[in-house]
């Protein structure tokens, strides 16, 4: 087969769903806990907590965010050739998620309308979705490349024009959970993303670069069996940033290496992308990133003078006696860096907006960076034609660095109406929420009413889902 040019595949269009109760961080929660609700609010950035209902768990999440992006996509069954999910939230340890999704799926478009449609369950942490995002990408540049060689029917599709329209649906879905009373209680959440996945996309044309970073870490893990995440919090904060920089400077090499970025002599890499989205499990933790990456991309530049003007030079390892004083002045400084001027204004600019449906969701594991896509869709922050840079980070660990060109497609798309539905949740009390964290609450807060429900475990395991009226 010769292979044609790569077709332009990417993000169509993003559909999220998120429980309707909510906690509250800053009233009874932090009183209860004993913080200060400043801390929550700007230490951490989080002022509502998204929480699952009795009848909610990570397949009833994901059915009903595809379900939103079908019938506002208008899309039927058949043209949906793939459904790949991303979660550390799994429901079964063999049975894949997107079985129980399409069963649940086909309780609405009826027997069998998603039996040629591939499901695969993606589980990396908090970077599942971004690899099964690529890996939907793979999929459709292939069959584009097949399609324009004239090898569109193989597979037996009658009519490869038909099969031209075939889309993939990637979906992220969990459900965020540490133990009552420990420092992750404050960064939980649960939701799904689904984004459409095709060519020609109407939001974001995906660039075919990642950078990528891997190594084996102890920082945040859940063993067999385990309700809520074993976490090194601390830890976990300096492995994400050491993966994320790892993963920057390896998309970095490629982006310039292939010509696809060119830098004057007074600019850096991050100068080309006009927003970035980090992986945001809560947001001060993008504010971090943001401070690391800037710190190491800026430090070669004219514009560093201005920083040195206000805050003195960088420590240098050969000023200090040993390597524990040098790296508490270095951690100093990269906090004073943080607090500049110069700094806030690009962060504030090119970062913060992303973080704002998280801040008032909480962490959704994978599908937090692609929160961050949506609040930037919500705020009519996308502008056609210009890159925006996606950093993705899984525990583990893993993060994998990519970029995309906004299309000219987001001008027509809907803005602000998820923000609107985030202010229709309910919110419950502290009392109700321990029960749903220690799953001691079997009846609904809210009973489910058009929407997918968990309805019985059966004794073997098996999971009966439908979809009540
Ligand atoms: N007003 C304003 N800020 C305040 C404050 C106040 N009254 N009191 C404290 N703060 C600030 C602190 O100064 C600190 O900010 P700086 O870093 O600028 O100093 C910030 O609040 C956080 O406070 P702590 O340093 O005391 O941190 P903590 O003990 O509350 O723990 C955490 C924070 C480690 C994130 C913890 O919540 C945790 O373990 N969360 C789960 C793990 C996690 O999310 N890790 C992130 C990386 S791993 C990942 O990304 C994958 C994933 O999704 C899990």
């Amino acid at each position: 087969m010769i292979l044609a040019p790569n077709t332009a595949v990417g993000i169509d269009d993003v559909a999220l769903h998120v429980p309707k109760l909510f906690i509250s961080t800053l009233g009874e929660f932090a009183e209860a806990r004993g913080i200060e609700p400043a801390k929550l609010a700007r230490g951490i950035g989080v002022e509502k907590m998204a929480v699952p209902d009795a009848h909610e768990d990570a397949a009833t999440m994901a059915a009903s965010s595809v379900l939103e992006l079908m019938k506002r996509n208008d899309l039927s069954p058949e043209e949906v050739g793939r459904i790949y999910i991303g979660t550390e939230s799994g429901v079964d340890e063999a049975k894949a998620i997107g079985t129980y999704v399409i069963g649940m799926l086909e309780r609405v478009y009826g027997p069998g309308s998603f039996q040629e449609c591939s499901t695969v369950e993606f589980k990396s942490a908090c970077i599942a979705a971004t690899f099964a995002l690529e890996n939907a990408a793979y999929w459709l540049r292939v069959e584009g490349m097949e399609e324009e060689n004239g090898e569109g029917d193989e597979e037996g599709y009658e009519d490869s024009s038909r099969r031209g329209g075939r889309v993939g649906i990637v979906v992220a879905t969990d459900i965020a959970r540490y133990d009552l009373n420990s420092p992750g209680e404050y960064t939980q959440g649960a939701g799904s993303v689904a984004l459409l996945v095709k060519r020609n996309p109407r939001l974001m044309v995906l660039d075919p670069v990642m950078g990528v970073f891997t190594r084996d870490e102890n920082d945040f893990f859940r063993p067999i069996g385990m309700k809520c995440a074993v976490v090194n919090g601390k830890y976990s904060n300096l492995c994400y940033l050491a993966a994320m920089d790892g993963a920057f400077y390896s998309y970095k090499k490629r982006v310039l290496g292939r010509g696809m970025i060119r830098l004057a002599d007074d600019e850096c890499t991050s100068d080309h992308l006009s927003h970035i989205i980090f992986h945001i499990p809560y947001p001060r933790m993008a504010e971090y990133a943001a401070a690391s990456i800037f710190q190491r991309e800026w430090r070669d530049l004219p514009r560093w003078r201005t920083i040195e003007e206000e805050m003195g030079p960088e420590p240098k390892s050969e000023d200090f006696e040993g390597q524990k004083e040098y790296l508490l002045a270095e951690g100093d400084y990269k906090r004073r860096f943080s607090k500049s001027g110069k700094f806030l204004e690009a962060y504030g600019r090119k970062v913060k907006p992303s973080t704002l449906i998280s801040s008032v969701v909480g962490n959704i594991y994978t599908g937090s960076i692609y929160l961050g896509l949506a609040s930037l869709l919500e705020q009519d922050l996308l502008v056609p034609g210009t890159r925006i840079g996606l950093g993705s980070y899984g525990s583990g660990c893993s993060a994998a660095f990519f970029s995309g060109v906004v299309g000219e497609g987001v001008e027509s798309m809907a803005k602000g109406k998820f923000l609107k539905t985030l202010n229709e949740r309910v919110e419950i009390g502290l009392a109700d929420y321990q029960l749903l964290h220690e799953g001691e609450k079997n009846e609904s807060v809210i009973s489910p009413s058009g929407e997918f429900a968990l309805v019985e475990i059966e004794g073997d395991g098996y999971r009966r889902y439908d979809f009540v009226v």
